[in-house]
């Protein structure tokens, strides 16, 4: 069988919203490319989704939760043990099958934090990428303390590493700020690094601009590559053919409801509140949001999940006009419409260079994982927002989220320092762009080696 004359690449996700993301418009940027790519997404997503993607083609591994993804395991490290079993067995199959087609492998792609595709794609004489999904910053905290530079737990903060703003220990990683939390999600942060000297190359979801001290510290030891921001081309450089959305939900929604709404307010006019895939705060907390926003005596569209509906306060919104409720919003149209003045948001990495990449100052609220560090980065480093203050109780109170989003609102100097950090992000992407010129170089590199094996 003659083979394709594209070389070819299995890109592997970690199958969660935050993390298919940017996976999948990195897969898209490469098919634009010359490349062929293959998004290899779990079963259970697969059922539960029916993901259709023109031009990234789709296949399956197991995660061994097959049923119900991460709810079937009985705990975290049960669920990362399976996923490791099944997904190194499957992503080993896959390689097989794909080896007598017109297109076999040339290249794995994985995710950091699976640190087996690794091996998996090397058993198999891959060329292999890594890809860090979260900001320079925190990967480069989390290497810190993988190699025992930054000693653990953290005992006369302030944290004083190169590349890096001086760190309160509320600025760091929440797995390092409360030391012994989630203690195997911290180990899988630090286990991205036990071999990724092995990859060929490694790749980062952010752009050089906008990390460029942290890049260029972290590049002595362990060299890394941005290729962001991987948001859709349409809002960034438009050069890739129909890419205006992600095209993966995890959640139901209506599209048209939140744009059309949008569409009727004022320029500047509206706050927008989203906390992600998967946080979820308590019913004092929701409370205090929803008082607060409704203090600004402003618009607001709030992303609810349905889960998390039943906590609002009891006719919260009546007949009020200047609220929308959705269970799940097309993020980047909202945050593209000039409406929209503030994103109200938990910090995770893809809304907040999401924000940046569109121009939108935020009030950040961390939740948890690398949301606290990027809440650091975009008060004191970027200077795009203002974050929340919380009470001696845990809650941040209404008067704080009222006072933050007036602030955000009102303010000249984050929407323009917002606004320059969107330039910079499409230029990025743009022909010629930092981004562009890296994923030219290894587009390259990998036609080149996959024809010499032709
Ligand atoms: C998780 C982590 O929490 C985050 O901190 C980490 O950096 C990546 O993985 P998540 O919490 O879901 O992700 O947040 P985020 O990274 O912001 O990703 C959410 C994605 O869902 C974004 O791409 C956003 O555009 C999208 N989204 C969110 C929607 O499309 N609609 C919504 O209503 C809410």
């Amino acid at each position: 069988m003659e083979r394709e004359k594209r070389a070819h690449i299995v890109a592997i996700p970690y199958p969660s919203q935050g993390h298919i993301n940017p996976m999948l418009q990195f897969c898209k940027r490469l098919v634009s490319k010359g490349l062929k790519t293959t998004l290899a997404i779990t079963t259970f997503i697969s059922n539960s989704m029916k993901p259709v993607s023109d031009a990234v083609g789709i296949d399956i591994i197991s995660d061994g939760c097959d049923d119900a993804g991460f709810l079937q395991a009985d705990s975290v490290p049960d669920y990362l043990n399976r996923f490791q079993v099944a997904g190194s067995k499957t992503l080993a199959d896959l390689i097989e099958r794909y080896k007598n087609s017109d297109s076999p492998v040339d290249c794995v792609i994985y995710d950091s934090f699976m640190p087996w595709a690794l091996d998996v794609a090397k058993s198999h004489g891959l060329f292999a990428g890594c890809f860090f999904t979260q900001a320079c910053a925190v990967n480069y905290v989390y290497y810190c303390a993988h190699h025992g530079i930054l000693q653990l737990p953290v005992t006369s903060p302030p944290v004083r590493i190169p590349g890096l703003p001086a760190l309160e220990l509320r600025d760091m990683p929440s797995f390092i700020y409360v030391h012994g939390s989630y203690p195997a999600y911290f180990e899988l942060v630090l286990h991205q690094f036990l071999n990724v000297e092995k990859a060929d190359c490694v790749f980062v979801n952010s752009f050089y601009k906008l990390e460029a001290q942290v890049v260029d510290t972290m590049s002595k030891m362990s060299p890394v590559i941005p290729i962001g921001p991987t948001v859709p081309s349409l809002y960034l450089d438009n050069r890739v053919k129909n890419d205006s959305e992600y095209g993966i939900n995890l959640y139901h929604m209506d599209p048209t409801k939140s744009i059309d709404w949008l569409n009727t307010k004022p320029e500047g006019s509206v706050i927008y509140v989203a906390f992600g895939s998967m946080a979820s705060v308590d019913q004092k907390q929701m409370e205090e949001l929803a008082w607060g926003f409704k203090n600004t005596n402003t618009y607001f569209l709030w992303v609810v999940r349905d889960s998390e509906l039943p906590k609002l306060p009891e006719n919260f919104l009546g007949d009020d006009d200047k609220a929308l409720i959705v269970n799940w919003s097309p993020q980047l149209k909202v945050l593209a419409s000039k409406a929209v003045g503030c994103f109200f948001t938990h910090g995770g990495w893809n809304s907040t260079i999401e924000a940046l990449s569109l121009g939108v100052p935020m009030v950040a609220m961390p939740q948890w994982t690398d949301q606290t560090m990027n809440a650091k980065l975009i008060v004191d480093v970027w200077k795009v927002g203002k974050r929340v203050r919380v009470g001696e109780d845990g809650v941040v109170s209404r008067g704080e989220i009222e006072g933050c989003v007036r602030e955000v609102l009102e303010g000249k100097e984050m929407k323009e320092n917002a606004m320059k950090w969107s330039h910079l992000a499409k230029e990025a992407v743009s022909e010629g762009g930092t981004s562009d010129k890296v994923i030219d170089e290894f587009v390259s590199t990998l036609t080149t080696s996959s024809l010499s094996h032709v």
